[in-house]
């Protein structure tokens, strides 16, 4: 979270209540209808953190920084490429897409590691491996299980006829899961090759972060590893893991653990 206030340009002030405060709950992604109370919370929280970002774009407005807040409000104010209301809808959608996605790579990556003791031993002896073992998270136990994208013409994909028109979900957990591409698909594995997952969807819409993301988890696990070398998750993770009730994203609710 702190990492996105950094670009954004948040003043230190107000982050707190980013890190500890109300966040957008999953469940606005989730392809099953929420119950009245969770859209009103949900609504509360999007009113709230617009009325936010909209005063802090007023002041860069009058104010300008070098920020990335500042640059947004020049492509919205100088070029005309933005409304006010896409500057606060791109925004926040920095904060829904950037946080709880790479807090549930950590989560589930750990989780992978535990249960492949192997993997877990190369990797504490030989960090350079910290590239292979994210890029395995990712596919392993993709912290975004799901995408969709609304067909443009009607077209049949093996024996589906799908009309222009139509929602389509594609499931990327299950496509990490394709023993035609990933051979023994259900093992944890450092030395696979390309090519790489689908965790970050495909074309347009690819994933913004995927980069910051990967290496957002290399330094938070290079740092674990090192500075708790006697890390240990409890038994709990492996046996019955506590799942958050979210399908799109897919994470663990606690990941007790403990150390000397
Ligand atoms: C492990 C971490 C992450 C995963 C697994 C992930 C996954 C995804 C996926 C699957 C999509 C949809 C792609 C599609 O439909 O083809 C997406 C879109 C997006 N992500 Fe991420 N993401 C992660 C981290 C981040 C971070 C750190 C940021 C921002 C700092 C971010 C910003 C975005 C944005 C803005 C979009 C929308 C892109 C568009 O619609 O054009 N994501 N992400």
């Amino acid at each position: 979270m702190l990492v996105i206030c950094e670009m954004l340009g948040i003043p230190e002030e107000d982050r707190d209540r980013f890190v500890h405060g109300e966040r957008i709950t999953g469940r606005v992604i989730d392809p099953t209808p929420m119950a009245p109370e969770e859209l009103a919370e949900a609504n509360t929280g999007s009113e709230n953190s617009a009325a936010y970002f909209n005063a802090l774009l007023d002041r860069r407005r009058k104010a300008p920084k070098d920020d990335l807040l500042s640059a947004l409000v020049a492509a919205e104010t100088e070029e005309g490429k933005l409304t006010g209301a896409e500057l606060v809808a791109n925004v926040s959608l920095l904060f829904a897409a950037g946080h709880e996605t790479t807090v549930n790579l950590l989560g589930n990556g750990l989780k992978a590691l535990w249960q492949h003791r192997p993997c877990l031993d190369a990797l504490r002896a030989d960090l350079s491996l910290l590239p292979a073992a994210v890029e395995e998270m990712l596919r392993f136990d993709s912290s975004v299980q799901l995408t969709g994208r609304r067909a443009l013409e009607d077209f049949t994909f093996q024996g589906h006829d799908i009309k222009e028109g139509d929602n389509v979900i594609t499931l990327l957990g299950a496509a990490n899961h394709d023993g035609e591409t990933f051979p023994d698909p259900a093992q944890f594995r450092l030395d696979r090759k390309a090519p790489r997952a689908l965790s970050f969807g495909g074309g347009i819409h690819y994933c913004l972060g995927a980069q910051l993301s990967r290496i957002e988890g290399e330094e938070a696990l290079r740092a674990l590893f090192e500075r708790l070398p006697k890390l240990e998750l409890d038994h709990s993770v492996l046996e019955a893991p506590e799942q958050k009730p979210t399908i799109t994203l897919r994470g663990l609710g606690a990941l007790p653990a403990h150390w000397a």
